[in-house]
């Protein structure tokens, strides 16, 4: 490594702070050259993350109330072909049991995640925002339940939802397809992205790192994506292989990429809401804190069930499914005291303008 390319990264570097985009070509020297700026990164995106959201890191409660998945995406472990997975599904009992608890241990933010399960009609979900809603008015709800109509994701909003997280998973349509079985397209998942801005929606996108086929010039197109649609989250994680799907004998992704990624990310949207995900975690034992130290500043944990926990498995060795689960909070907060910052109660509203156009 030339001693002039490390000057220029950190050129593109500082360019990028100030004007939020590079070119493709720009883009794609940083990544190619990561090893030698991302500590400058990281220095650079963790000072813009302070500087909008000083130390504060929120949390989410992330209650997963179905496994059942009518999709077959070839990297998910929950996938319909998949005959190992023992389903199951929450009553809505048990669903505003997890929200009481969380809401107990200091959550303000509920994620309702699940496959995509034809089974929670709009009238069943309807019914449980509402009841969420009125049992916590102070607290947001954040559907994560993939692809449905605009007239659905216009009921939830009207219910309650206040904010939608879907990831588009690549910014390629050809990636898209060698991840999706035919019957998914591109089209319709971006369509539902714009729909769910259009409706006012804080949105949430976000795409695997290290998913198989995808390239170096992949992970630009994700930043230009990214700079186009200007989402106010973004969820990434590395991909990870899990051994029912066709993907089980694919590389998974590393940390390293995944860290520089989130580091880019904070610089082109300051503002946005980056959580340090689970498979984060799960690739590396101090993953989530790496992620804090590269920009992130939103954690997911669980409050499903300790029962079901083990069973919405997307990949291979999830942490935080066992007994100890429960403690998962306090666990978190010594972790996060280690990087300087705190993890908060508050809703943990996006801070930028409200529309984000
Ligand atoms: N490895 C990493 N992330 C995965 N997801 C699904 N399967 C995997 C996997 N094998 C991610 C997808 C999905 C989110 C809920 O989990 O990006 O949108
Ligand atoms: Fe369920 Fe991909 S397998 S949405």
């Amino acid at each position: 490594m030339q001693k002039q390319h490390i000057v220029m990264c950190n050129e593109l570097i500082d360019k990028l702070r100030i004007e939020k985009k590079l070119s493709k070509k720009e883009y794609l020297f940083l990544i190619k050259n990561r090893e030698e700026c991302k500590e400058y990164l990281f220095k650079n995106s963790s000072e813009v993350r302070k500087e909008v959201y000083g130390n504060d890191i929120y949390i989410r409660g992330l209650i997963e109330f179905t496994n059942y998945c009518k999709n077959d995406c070839l990297y998910c472990g929950i996938r319909r072909s998949n005959k190992n997975a023992q389903r199951y599904r929450l009553t809505k009992e048990d669903i505003l049991l997890c929200a009481k608890q969380g809401y107990e241990l200091g959550f303000r933010t509920f994620v309702l995640q699940g496959g995509e399960d034809p089974f929670y009609s709009d009238e069943i979900l309807i019914n449980i925002i509402k009841e969420i809603k009125l049992n916590y008015p102070d607290c947001a709800i954040t559907l994560s339940i993939g692809e449905r109509s605009f007239d659905s994701y216009k009921r939830f909003k009207k219910a309650g939802a206040d904010r939608y997280l879907l990831r588009h998973e690549t910014a390629d349509k050809y990636h898209y397809q060698k991840l999706h079985p035919k019957e998914m397209s591109y089209e319709n998942r971006i369509k539902c992205l714009e729909n769910l801005k259009k409706l006012g929606y804080q949105v949430g996108a976000g795409f695997m790192v290290g998913s198989p086929y995808q390239t170096e010039e992949n992970l630009v197109k994700e930043l230009v994506f990214l700079e186009n649609l200007k989402p106010h989250m973004v969820g990434i994680g590395p991909f990870i292989p899990h051994k029912d799907t066709p993907f089980k004998d694919e590389k998974a992704g590393t940390v390293e990429i995944t860290l520089f990624m989130l580091g880019l990310i904070r610089l082109i949207l300051p503002n946005v809401l980056l959580p340090a995900t689970t498979a984060l975690g799960t690739i590396d034992p101090l993953g989530r804190e790496k992620g804090i130290k590269a920009g992130a500043n939103v954690l997911m944990p669980n409050l499903s069930p300790v029962n079901v926990r083990k069973k919405y498995m997307l990949y291979d060795n999830k942490i935080c499914t066992g007994d100890e689960a429960a403690q998962c909070i306090e666990c978190l907060k010594k972790r996060i005291d280690s990087t300087g910052c705190k993890i908060v109660t508050s809703r943990g509203d996006y801070k930028g303008e409200k529309s984000n156009e």
